[in-house]
């Protein structure tokens, strides 16, 4: 193998850059050549790339976002499309893929994989809804920026006695909300994995302003079957002695410099898909469990989805008293 590419696709992750980094450098150091594919999966249909030298990687390794930029791109599932892809990787002489991405980004690599070219996965996504790892790339860093807004919106609702609604993002998955949920000490946590009422709420809430809280907190997943502005709405025609702000975090939480464990796990995986495409693994994603790189096959990261803690649930009440 001489020449290998690399792409990141789907939504960006803090701790992409990183990885980029991480696989260019290595890969630069057993003597690969390396092109970037702007734009993910569309990028590849349509030929963009970019060669990377040590150098076009340098100075990275702290931002957030991706240099190579990225795109959703449904329409990849089309055979067509994926065939146009294999003849621009055979046209720019690349023998290895290494996709960098989420869920959606993984199932494009197993396409190509089952065409017989040789990928490999590096799972990011700060939604960390991806089969086969612990972590997703962007993870942590997402919870760090969810933490040091819901630690300020504890200042503001503790002096007036308020509760807040705080939407994390996830729209198919509840981890997000509930890992916040825990560490910045919530009262109740809606996800879209639970069916979960206004009622469930309002009980946790007005029990909490019985024992004399100055404020609550309420997590809601994006995704979650109640909306956050429908459970405000809800909740202020209730008398639970709080009145309810609601604050959507948004895309703030894909964005920022990558925590340590994020740029550790970056240059992890990156090292990892480049010496295991070397090694000759064929159609796998590279993730975390325990403290172990381990490799996935990719048709099962794609044929499942991680379970989220539910147990987290039970705990965040207990831990709320
Ligand atoms: O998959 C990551 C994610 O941030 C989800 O949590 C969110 O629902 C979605 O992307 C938003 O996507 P977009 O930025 O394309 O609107």
């Amino acid at each position: 193998m001489k020449t290998i590419a690399l792409m990141t696709s789907g939504g960006d992750a803090p701790g992409m850059n990183a990885c980029v980094r991480a696989v260019v450098r290595s890969a630069l150091s057993s003597s690969l050549r390396v092109k970037g594919i702007k734009r993910a999966y569309l990028g590849l249909v349509n030929g963009d790339f970019i060669e990377l030298d040590a150098r076009s990687v340098g100075g990275i390794i702290q931002r957030g976002g991706t240099i190579l930029q990225t795109q959703r791109y449904p329409e990849f599932a089309d055979v067509k499309r994926q065939r146009e892809a294999l003849r621009q990787l055979n046209s720019a002489g690349v023998e290895g893929l290494v996709v960098i991405g989420g869920e959606g980004s993984m199932n494009g690599a197993l396409a190509l994989h089952r065409h017989g070219f040789p990928v490999i996965g590096v799972p990011a996504s700060i939604d960390n809804d991806i089969y086969g790892t612990d972590m997703a790339l962007g993870v942590d860093t997402a919870l760090n920026t969810i933490i040091e807004s819901m630690d300020k919106l504890r200042d503001t609702a503790s002096s007036h006695q308020r509760a807040f609604i705080v939407e994390t993002m996830g729209r198919h998955s509840g981890y997000l909300a509930l890992t916040a949920g825990i560490i910045a000490g919530a009262e109740v946590i809606l996800i879209p994995e639970l069916d979960q009422t206004a009622e469930d709420v309002f009980a946790a809430v007005s029990d909490a302003y019985v024992r004399g809280k100055t404020h609550a907190i309420v997590v809601v997943a994006e995704g979650a079957k109640l909306s956050a502005h429908t459970l405000q709405e809800t909740l202020d025609k209730m008398d639970s002695g709080f009145n309810f702000r609601v604050t959507i975090l948004g895309h703030i939480q894909r964005g920022g410099r990558p925590t340590a464990a994020d740029r550790l796990l970056a240059a992890r995986l990156g090292v990892a898909a480049v010496e295991r495409l070397l090694a000759g693994e064929r159609g796998v994603m590279v993730g975390q469990q325990g403290n172990e790189i381990i490799s996935v096959p990719l048709e099962e990261v794609c044929a499942n989805k991680r379970r989220v803690e539910l147990e987290y649930i039970r705990m965040a009440k207990m831990l709320a008293k």
